[in-house]
């Protein structure tokens, strides 16, 4: 089979499967078996090996169950850098890459930064990448996620801090932070079974969602993460936009003020800031 064949092969069969970018994922695949979207161009009629079409079809096969194709892969993107992932850990979105670049600016020179909930280790990665000056910690509750994470440290030469546990605890022999960031698991019990198959069926139940109260980690952050902030420590939060006001609504004086919500590109309300203490 030629090249240009097999591209539109693959897409035919994905869009068939109910796949919405099926063009462009063939461009992933023949990519991944080493078929630039340049040899496409400018060598359409090259025949394609037998190893290269049985690799090909054994990933079509996965992708065709709606295994998401960064685990088919084994990468994502995130923030510039090139993640391995499994289906250990929940795939990076780009929401979060907004959160990061959200919180970038504000962050002062030389802080000490925890990511709680960290996976793939995409949040705590992308800040250590941005910012050398920043000491960095990374939490999860999942040992195959920080190995995960670790390894994604380690091939990306990020020196980050991997602490084991529940939500704020591991951090406590290392407080006071200059800031906190976290993605949690945030979508409803109840929505799980409406969510795209591949979400629903291989992401991790762990990373998507907290169980029967939606808002459990917000809770949490809210009753906690200041007493392991300095005053006036900033607290960074993705959240869930149907739920953002009762989310707020979590985050009072005198332990937290400068509440903010902030919208995401696609104009919902996705992420949450404040700073410990009452206002001075
Ligand atoms: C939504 S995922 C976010 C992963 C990563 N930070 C990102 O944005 O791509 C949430 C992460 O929190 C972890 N997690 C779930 N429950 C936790 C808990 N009680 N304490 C710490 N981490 C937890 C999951 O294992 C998962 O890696």
């Amino acid at each position: 089979m030629q090249s240009a064949e097999a591209r539109r092969w693959l897409a035919g069969q994905l869009a068939a499967a109910g796949i919405d970018e099926a063009d462009y994922e063939s461009c992933l695949l023949l990519k991944a078996v080493g078929v630039s979207a340049l040899d496409l161009r400018t060598a359409p009629h090259q025949q394609l090996r037998p190893e290269q079409r049985e690799q090909l079809s054994h990933w079509l096969k996965r992708r065709q169950q709606r295994e998401p194709l960064q685990y088919i892969l084994g990468e994502a993107w995130f923030y510039g850098l090139r993640l391995q992932v499994s289906p250990a850990v929940l795939i990076p979105r780009p929401e979060t890459e907004e959160l990061v670049e959200k919180a970038l600016p504000h962050l002062p020179p030389g802080a000490r930064v925890a990511d709680i909930g960290t996976g793939s280790g995409a949040i705590a990665l992308a800040l250590a990448a941005q910012r050398p000056d920043l000491t960095v910690y990374a939490t999860d509750i999942s040992a195959d996620a920080l190995a995960q994470a670790r390894a994604n440290a380690e091939a990306l030469g990020l020196n980050i801090q991997f602490l084991s546990g529940d939500t704020l605890e591991p951090l406590r022999p290392y407080a006071p932070f200059e800031a906190l960031i976290s993605n949690p698991p945030y979508i409803p019990q109840q929505n799980i079974a409406g969510l795209a198959p591949e979400v629903r069926d291989f992401e991790p139940q762990l990373a998507l969602t907290p169980g029967p109260d939606a808002l459990h980690f917000y809770r949490c952050f809210a009753a906690e993460a200041a007493a392991y902030l300095r005053l006036g420590g900033q607290l960074w939060l993705e959240l869930e936009a149907p739920l953002a006001q009762q989310t707020a609504a979590l985050f009072n004086a005198p332990l937290w003020h400068e509440l903010q919500l902030l919208r995401d590109l696609s104009g919902h309300w996705r992420f949450l800031t404040a700073r410990s203490g009452p206002a001075s």
